[in-house]
């Protein structure tokens, strides 16, 4: 059996256990959130938009709320047009599957659809779109970064044509915490794509940076509820913009794969054609949704800028042991809190198995869920060991990880 995890008590500094995967779910939530989950199994666990009475109500109201809070940090329109769903990855099955199950049928005869992507996408998004693209369906065009994790804006959009149905950018990597010109390809895509829907993965930017769905001209963005905006697992959505999904919703671009119930209209075989429940079935997650509000009415205890003080403290760091390989830009400006390493002689993944065994420092090693942007920076199916800082890590957590790195690379000489 694993040893117990910290035994978190609220407290940062009350914990023997450093963690550094905040790009693989933030930790710790802030206390609200596990209170304020009680609270609504205790007190509001109704079936969210199923019955008026008080407890559905109650639910309803949490949902709402949450809603709206997702709808007012991305900048949309109406909180209608944030679809809640399980997760990111679930975000982005239902923009590309979505997306696809308008498109295919009308394009039988017609030249292939064309679907353009970057080597820094998630399997979320590279799986999903692999099951067309190898049905022959679509092209799929996936577009290289340089070795310091950037794409270029120009090479991506050269790739998108009058074929064009779908391009998809992660904002930011996460393996390498690298920030993509998401707001120039946005306006570029419309001129050389007037077709095209520009799907966005704001999984590791969204509660670090500001998004701004209008700015960006995103007609699609993937929302994660446990990372940056340190909610519960389970939770995300998915902004639908109108030009994917008009507010006349006779030829919506996006189609929902899922059918079930959606509360209020029960009547009727064919789903509701309104946004949000022309997209949602089935009974939210209310109680994580819970947790996610209160998540993000929580004050954060530590600012971001915090978070860049250390990812900048923890480059330098590394760069200074011998045998340590960083990858991507040189230094903290236009990247995430991740950082991504290699120690000579030691395989990423006894490196962090090591970390976390002999000095309780949690990091992840591998390829991220992310093979394409491995294989483009050299570092294949070894992966390499990546951290990544939240808000509550201190200066003395990026210390003990400089000097259990330093051991490690000791030991990987051979020293
Ligand atoms: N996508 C998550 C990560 O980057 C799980 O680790």
């Amino acid at each position: 059996m694993p040893p117990p995890a910290a035994g978190y008590t609220g407290d940062p500094m009350r914990t023997d256990l450093i963690y550094l995967d905040n790009a693989a779910t933030s930790w710790p939530k802030p206390r609200e959130v596990g209170e304020a989950m009680v609270a609504f199994l205790e007190d509001s666990a109704g079936n969210p938009g199923r019955g008026g009475h008080t407890l559905a109500r109650a639910a309803t109201a949490t949902i709402d709320e949450a809603r709206s809070a997702i709808a007012g940090l991305i900048n949309a329109p109406t909180p209608k047009r944030v679809v809640l769903t399980h997760g990111c990855t679930d975000s982005l099955n239902l923009a590309i599957h979505g997306v696809m199950r308008s498109t295919l049928p009308q394009c039988c005869g017609a030249a292939t659809p064309k679907v353009v992507s970057s080597c820094l996408e998630h399997n979320a998004v590279l799986r999903t779109l692999h099951c067309y693209a190898s049905a022959g369906l679509i092209e799929f065009q996936v577009i290289n970064c340089g070795s310091d994790g950037l794409i270029d804006p120009g090479a991506y959009l050269e790739a998108c044509d009058e074929r064009t149905v779908l391009a998809c950018l992660t904002h930011a990597s996460n393996v390498l915490g690298t920030i993509q010109e998401v707001g120039v390809i946005g306006e570029g895509l419309r001129t050389r794509s007037p077709r095209a829907l520009f799907l966005v993965d704001v999984a590791q930017t969204l509660g670090h940076l500001p998004i701004d769905v209008d700015a960006g001209q995103v007609d699609l963005l993937a929302v994660a509820g446990h990372k940056g905006l340190r909610g519960p697992t389970g939770t995300g959505a998915l902004f639908v913009g109108p030009r994917a999904f008009p507010d006349d919703p006779e030829a919506p671009r996006l189609v929902c794969e899922r059918r079930g119930g959606t509360g209020m209209i029960g009547i009727g075989l064919d789903m509701p054609r309104e946004l949000p429940d022309a997209l949602e079935a089935g009974t939210a997650n209310a109680v994580g949704f819970a947790g996610l509000l209160a998540a993000m009415r929580a004050e954060c205890r530590a600012d971001h800028d915090t978070e860049r003080t250390l990812t900048a403290r923890m480059i330098e760091g590394l760069s200074s042991i011998p045998g340590v390989r960083l990858f991507g830009l040189p230094g903290v400006e236009g990247r995430t809190a991740v950082v991504l390493f290699n120690i000579d002689g030691v395989h990423p993944r006894d490196a962090a198995a090591a970390l976390d065994r002999d000095h309780r420092i949690a990091v992840r090693g591998g390829v991220h869920c992310a093979p394409l942007a491995h294989r483009a920076i050299g570092t294949g199916e070894r992966g390499a060991i990546r951290a990544s800082v939240g808000p509550c890590n201190t200066a003395a957590d990026v210390d003990a990880l400089l000097d259990a790195v330093g051991r490690l690379a000791l030991a990987g000489a051979g020293v």
